[in-house]
C-alpha cells in the first residue's frame, strides 16, 4: 500500500499466462472516487472459476491478472458519495463491480444479468483501466458493490458467501424452491456443493449429496448434515432416487452427461446448471419432455440477494467449512482444487500473508 502524488500501488498476486501459475505482481489502483470504496483485503476465497479464468478454459484473457472474487474486508477510506459504509466497517466484494444501472436487469436488481456488467477481474473498468480481483493487499470498489458483513460473523467464514453461497442461494429463491420438505440434489461436492448442503438444509429440504466417489460420504452425512449420498457411477444407488427430486444443483465443473441425472427429478424437477463448461452438454428430448423437466442455469446473484442471503446465513446460525492458507501457499491449493482435493473451500489469508515482503 502507498501513494505517490496522488498514484498508489498495491500487491496482488497474479497469474501472467495460461499455466495459472501466480506469482507478486505491483499495480496501480485508481484513487477513491466519489462513490468508491477503499477495501484493505482480509480473506478471499478460492474459487473454480478462478482456476477457469486464470488457465484460460474460458478465452480472452488478459495477463497479468490477479484472481479472487471471494472478498471480505475492511473500509479504509470511502468516497464523499458513500453513505452506507464506514470506515472501519467489514465488508464484502464478489465477482461483478460495474453495471450500466439502467437496463432491465440492473432497473429489477439482477445486474449479474446487466450486459454491460464489469467482472472485478480480467475486464476493464470505466476508465480504461484493466480490473485485479482480490489476491491483493487493496482494492477499490464502487459502493454499490459492496456489502456490510452483518456484525458478528467470523470474515474468513464468511468469504465462500461471496461467491459459493449466493450461487445456490439465487436460484433457490428465484425458482421458488425456499419451501421445506422439498427434495434437493446436489451434484458435485465442492466449493459450491458445501454451500449447497448447508442453505438447502437449513430451507428444511431433504438433501441429496451425488458424488463421484465414496469419499466424501462420511463428511457429507455428519459435519455437512446431508440426508442420504449417493455416487453418480453406482447405477444400483441412482435408480434408488429415480424420480425422486425436485432439482439438482448440478456444480460439476467439467463436461457430463445429463440423462442419468434429469432421469433422477420429479415431474416439473429442475436440474440447475453452476458449472462453466465450454463444450456442449447432450441429452435426448424425452428426458425432459416426458416429466416436463427444466434445464436451466443461474450465475451469482444480485447484491439485494447477497445481502438477504448474509441474514439468512447469519440467522440460521451455519459454518462453511473451509482451509484457510497464506498466499505463499495459492499455486499448491490451485493444483489441489483442479484434483478435487479440498474440503471445501481454500481461504486466503490475505492480510496475515504480508504480500509487500514479496515485492
Ligand atoms: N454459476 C455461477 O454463478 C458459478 C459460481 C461459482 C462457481 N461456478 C462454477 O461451478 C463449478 C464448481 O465450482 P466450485 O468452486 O464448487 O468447484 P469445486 O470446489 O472444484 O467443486 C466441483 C466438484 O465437482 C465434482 N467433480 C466432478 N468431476 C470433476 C472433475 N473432473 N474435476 C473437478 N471436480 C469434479 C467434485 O465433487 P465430487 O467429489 O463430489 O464428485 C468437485 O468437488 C465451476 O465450474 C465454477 O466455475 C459457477
Ligand atoms: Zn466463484
Ligand atoms: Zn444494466
Amino acid at each position: 500500500m502507498g501513494s505517490i502524488e496522488g498514484e498508489r500501488t498495491t500487491v496482488g498476486w497474479a497469474a501472467r499466462d495460461p499455466t495459472g501459475i501466480l506469482s507478486p505482481y505491483t499495480f496501480n489502483l485508481r484513487n477513491t472516487g466519489p462513490d468508491d470504496v477503499y477495501i484493505k483485503v482480509h480473506y478471499c476465497g478460492i474459487c473454480h472459476s478462478d482456476l477457469h479464468q486464470i488457465k484460460n478454459d474460458l478465452g480472452m484473457p488478459n495477463y497479468p491478472m490477479v484472481p479472487g472474487h471471494e472478498v471480505v474486508g475492511e473500509v479504509i477510506e470511502v468516497g464523499s458519495n458513500v453513505t452506507k459504509l464506514k470506515v472501519g466497517e467489514v465488508v464484502g466484494a464478489g465477482l461483478i463491480v460495474g453495471s450500466c444501472r439502467n437496463c432491465r436487469a440492473c432497473k429489477s436488481d439482477i445486474e449479474q444479468y446487466c450486459g454491460k456488467k464489469i467482472w472485478n477481474y480480467n475486464d476493464v473498468y470505466t476508465d480504461g483501466k484493466p480490473t485485479q480481483g482480490g489476491f491483493a493487499e487493496t482494492m477499490i470498489v464502487d459502493q454499490n458493490f459492496v456489502v456490510k458483513i452483518p456484525e458478528g460473523m467470523s470474515p474468513e467464514q464468511v468469504a465462500p458467501l461471496l461467491c459459493a453461497g449466493v450461487t445456490v442461494y439465487s436460484p433457490l429463491s428465484h425458482f421458488g424452491l425456499r419451501d421445506s420438505g422439498l427434495r434437493g440434489g446436489i451434484l458435485g461436492l465442492g466449493g459450491v456443493g458445501h454451500m449447497g448442503v448447508k442453505i438447502a438444509k437449513a430451507m428444511g429440504h431433504h438433501v441429496t449429496v451425488i458424488s463421484s466417489s465414496e469419499k466424501k460420504k462420511k463428511e457429507a452425512m455428519e459435519d455437512l448434515g446431508a440426508d442420504d449420498y449417493v455416487v453418480s457411477s453406482d447405477e444400483t444407488q441412482m435408480q434408488k432416487i429415480a424420480d425422486s427430486l425436485d432439482y439438482i444443483i448440478d456444480t460439476v465443473p467439467v463436461g457430463h452427461p445429463l440423462e442419468p441425472y434429469l432421469s433422477l427429478l420429479k415431474i416439473d424437477g429442475k436440474l440447475i446448471l453452476m458449472g462453466v463448461i465450454n463444450t456442449p452438454l447432450q441429452f435426448v428430448s424425452p428426458m425432459v419432455m416426458l416429466g416436463r423437466k427444466t434445464i436451466t442455469g443461474s450465475f451469482i446473484g444480485s447484491i439485494k440477494e447477497t445481502e438477504e442471503m448474509l441474514e439468512f446465513w447469519k440467522e440460521k446460525g451455519l459454518s462453511s467449512m473451509i482451509e484457510m492458507v497464506k498466499m505463499d501457499y495459492i499455486n499448491k491449493a490451485l493444483e489441489g482444487l483442479e484434483k478435487n482435493d479440498v474440503r471445501y473451500r481454500f481461504v486466503v489469508d490475505v492480510a496475515g500473508s504480508k504480500l509487500d515482503d514479496h515485492q
